[in-house]
């Protein structure tokens, strides 16, 4: 299994949009998924229409039960979050190796799918840190705009303490570049920018009102709508992210 994490601690990025397309689109090419809600927000439970009810993330980190996720179908699973998720920094603040309760979990799932994807919410606090410690690599999405350089630079920081100590082999697969429209310079520079300094993929994810739509339909972008932009882009996107395990 390759686990792939979906970390901006800005909020409003694309990470819940990515990380639902990006498994909808692994799914389709035949790949088992399981996709991980680390956000106390639930966007991506309830963008994919799945209950807050049952066996949650949230149970996976107080271990009162391990990863026993809902079925989208045969190849598209998701382990949902809860609304308790805000309240588990300060409750497992004393517990020992609480960076790693993540990791420990999709460790014993680690046979049953070819990729695990995690959307995390728009923090750098210790869920954050979980799933930066249990990934393989990490996918940023960013809208190119003023000042997007510096988050990133913090985030990467972060990203360095966490090699460093508790997963020496994460890598950045790549900064997606979301929400893009050609017409506005600025999103072409920063771009530009970025790319000096980190891999950036080469698909960028254009605006497009169907991304936006498709979650109050509970559907990925694939079946909401199939000869969208947005479909487009995130499955050019699903075939450069494979291109990168080939
Ligand atoms: N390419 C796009 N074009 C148009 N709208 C988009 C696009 N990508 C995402 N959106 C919309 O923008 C909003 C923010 O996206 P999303 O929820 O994926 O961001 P996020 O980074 O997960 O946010 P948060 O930090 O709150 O978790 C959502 O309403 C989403 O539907
Ligand atoms: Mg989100």
């Amino acid at each position: 299994m390759i686990t792939i994490a979906i970390v901006n601690n800005k909020g409003g990025v694309s990470k819940t949009t990515t990380a639902v397309n990006v498994g909808a689109g692994l799914a389709k090419r035949g790949k088992k998924v399981l996709l991980v809600d680390l956000d106390g927000q639930a966007n991506l439970s309830q963008s994919l229409g799945v209950g807050l009810n049952g066996k949650s993330i949230y149970g996976v980190f107080k271990g009162s039960n391990g990863i026993e996720p809902k079925e989208i179908n045969k190849n598209l699973h998701v382990m949902p979050a809860s609304e308790s998720l805000s309240e588990l920094e300060l409750e497992l603040v004393s517990e020992f190796e609480r960076e790693k309760f993540l990791k420990y979990a999709l460790d014993e799932v680690k046979d049953d799918y070819d990729f695990a994807i995690i959307d995390c919410g728009p923090s750098k606090g210790l869920l954050t840190v979980n799933a930066l410690t249990a990934c393989n690599d990490i996918i940023i999405p960013l809208q190119s705009e003023f000042l997007a350089m510096q988050g990133v630079k913090s985030l990467t920081d972060l990203v360095f303490r966490v090699k460093k100590s508790l997963n020496p082999t994460v890598r950045i697969l790549g900064v997606l570049i979301t929400m893009y429209d050609k017409r506005k310079i600025l999103n072409k520079s920063v771009a530009s920018e970025i790319s000096q300094h980190y891999p950036v993929f080469e698909t960028f994810i254009r605006e497009n009102v169907s991304l936006a739509e498709a979650p109050t339909a509970k559907l990925d972008i694939f079946k909401y709508a199939p000869k969208s932009m947005g479909a487009k882009d995130y499955s050019s996107l699903t075939d450069e992210i494979l291109s990168k395990y080939e």
